[in-house]
């Protein structure tokens, strides 16, 4: 969704800010803009649709000169995706300008109290209240501005601000949206997202709810919203330049799917030590394992998938109940939680609003919460009492690939931490689970290697609608995969548990119709192999994806890890699909990395 960026410095800031939109662009938007300081005014540039658009605009940011200014990717929420809607947004004194990530939830009041006050709105956003705000609480001091300002708005926000008066200063204030501070030497930048920073400074602040910071190239000044001054840490990103971008590959996806062995071996390899598994210095208490009477997992999209699978594996293995919602639904559903409830919170970013306001209705009824999150220092680690960090590294594609195989990664651990520490499984089957999981980045590279075929495969689908099909885990593996399909190649794809088609849903299978069976629970083959003699009988042409029409194969593996090599070729194969009919894979019409919004 929205991005924001601000650099402060020596250098001009418009190439920087444009470079630093460019690394947010993977994130969804349809707008953007920058507002440079420069000779005691401010020079507002943004156009609706891509940044290239702006760079032309302002000749790759040379006509734009100054050191020190804000930019912005906007995600239209309110009002359309036009040049006037686009951030930043300019005071009708041409003093400040800002730029916005969030939603702020009173704006139609104070839109009509600063009417009546003779504000002259622009634009259809919620954002030009805030910059009229500040217009009006303004009287010299700007740090006091801003915290009348900020405390007028209710909703979420990260806000970049500059003043004609402070021409080398930047001001960032935020609530319930990521904000962090980039530390360089004689310069300084924020961001709200460390990929936009990455290519500057790995030295960062993250700043916390509340707070407030001023930057100019050489300080950086952080308070409380009560004013007063405070000493932050400065952390170190380990997140490399080259991690976020695309090294020789044609989509960021594609990198992202073949970098998996990677991510899980990184998500495994720190947690299991002489065959047990250890999490990150997590120990449940005596107390609290006798208190794991029901598990409920949360999240969103794909990471809600994740979840399906790990229940799964946790149930198996376990024997603990476990419940998996969207986290959409149970924020809204007066939950069953109390402090006998483990709740595990599963999210990419870490920012998605839905799962945050899940984990917080879960942590006010008394339940513990573990977040299993791969961006480190965002909102869902800092709220979890305790976080299971995925080590995905960044993931630019807006699919997700890599993020969800090491979700499941961190399950699987998961699953087997608490079986011993439950004493629900033997010695020789935890030993041989733990050795399976660690065969786990190799067969995933194994399933890449074997499975060349696919982008033939995927040209047969690029105008069909699909089906997928499968039973328990594979039925949570066949959710993942028709996401996929949908979200990149904008085919129609459903997916079904395989015995619930013959209860209505085959009566859409007609001659050709294209189905996906996937089909790696051996138990269960049986079964699914009778719903795809259902479906044939009907003319349907069938795909499996199996251990065992086309046969996509998966190594053999432990049923209970299968879905971390069987989602593979589903990826691959939307992945081809969504190729062959020319969309924009990284950047999905519609949809933005991260959802900040509910
Ligand atoms: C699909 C996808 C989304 C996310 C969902 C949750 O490919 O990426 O469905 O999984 O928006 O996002 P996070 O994991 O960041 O909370």
């Amino acid at each position: 969704m929205c991005g924001i960026v601000g650099f402060t410095g020596a250098r001009a800031a418009a190439p920087v800010l444009l470079g630093g939109l460019e690394r947010l662009e993977y994130r969804g938007y349809d707008s953007a803009g920058i507002a440079v300081l420069h000779g005691g005014a401010i020079r507002v540039e943004k156009v609706s649709g891509r940044i290239a658009k702006l760079r032309e605009k302002t000749g790759d940011g040379a006509l734009t000169p100054g050191s020190a200014g804000i930019g912005h990717t906007r995600w239209a929420t309110h009002g359309a995706p036009t040049d006037l809607n686009a951030h930043p947004h300019l005071s009708n004194d041409g003093r400040f300008a800002v730029v916005h990530n969030g939603i702020i939830e009173n704006y139609l009041e104070l839109r009509r109290e600063l009417i009546k006050d003779g504000y002259v709105f622009q634009s259809e956003t919620d954002t030009e209240t805030i910059v009229h705000l500040l217009e009006k609480y303004y009287d010299g001091d700007i740090k006091t501005a801003v915290m009348k300002t900020a405390a007028r708005l209710e909703g979420s926000y990260a806000l970049g601000i500059v003043c004609t008066d402070t021409p080398d200063a930047l001001y960032v204030v935020r609530e319930a949206s990521p904000l962090i501070l980039g530390v360089g030497v004689g310069e300084n930048y924020f961001a709200s997202d460390v990929t936009a920073l990455v290519s500057h400074t790995k030295n960062v602040i993250y700043l916390e709810d509340g707070e407030f910071a001023k930057l100019t190239p050489d300080s950086i000044m952080v308070c409380d919203c009560a004013g007063r001054e405070l000493k932050k840490p400065i952390s170190r990103v380990t997140w490399s330049v080259e991690a976020a971008e695309k090294g020789g590959y044609e989509h960021f996806m594609l990198k992202e799917i073949m970098e998996q062995p990677a991510a899980v071996k990184a998500a495994l390899a720190p947690r299991i030590h002489e065959g047990r598994v250890q999490l990150d210095g997590f120990e449940l208490s005596a107390d609290e394992l006798r208190g794991v009477g029901k598990i409920i997992i949360t999240a969103c999209g794909s990471a809600y998938y994740a979840g399906c699978s790990g229940r799964y594996a946790i149930e198996r293995l376990c024997r603990v109940p476990v419940q998996v919602e969207l986290a959409s639904e149970l924020r809204y559903s007066d939950p069953m939680v109390d402090e006998h409830t483990l709740v595990l919170v599963i999210s990419q970013s870490g920012e998605t609003a839905d799962t945050i306001a899940a984990l917080k209705e879960c942590k006010a009824r008394g339940a513990k919460v573990i977040g299993i999150v791969n961006v480190v220092g965002s909102t869902i680690a800092k709220l979890a009492d305790h976080v299971l960090y995925t080590f995905a590294g960044p993931e630019i594609a807006v699919a997700t690939t890599k993020g969800y195989t090491t979700q499941l990664t961190v399950l699987y651990l998961f699953a087997l931490y608490l079986a011993e520490k439950l004493g629900r499984i033997d010695a020789d089957s935890y030993a041989a689970l733990v050795k399976e999981l660690q065969h786990l980045p190799r067969k995933i590279q194994q399933t890449i290697d074997m499975n060349w075929q696919l982008p033939k495969l995927a040209s047969r689908y690029s105008s069909r609608s699909l089906f997928f099909i499968g039973r328990n885990t594979d039925y949570a593996v066949a959710l993942e995969g028709a996401l996929k399909m949908k979200e990149i190649s904008y085919l129609h794809a459903e997916s079904y548990a395989a015995g619930e088609l013959k209860h209505g849903t085959i009566a859409l299978i007609e001659e050709n119709q294209p189905v996906i069976a996937v089909c790696c629970n051996e138990a269960l083959m049986d079964k699914t192999l009778s719903n795809i003699v259902e479906v044939k009988a009907r003319g349907a042409k069938v795909k499996i994806v199996s251990q065992a029409d086309d046969v996509i194969f998966i190594p053999r593996a432990e049923t209970v890890f299968s879905a971390a090599l069987a989602v593979v070729p589903l990826q691959l194969l939307a992945y081809y699909a969504a190729k062959e009919k020319g969309c924009d894979i990284d950047k999905p019409k519609n949809l933005a990395k991260s959802v900040t919004v509910e």
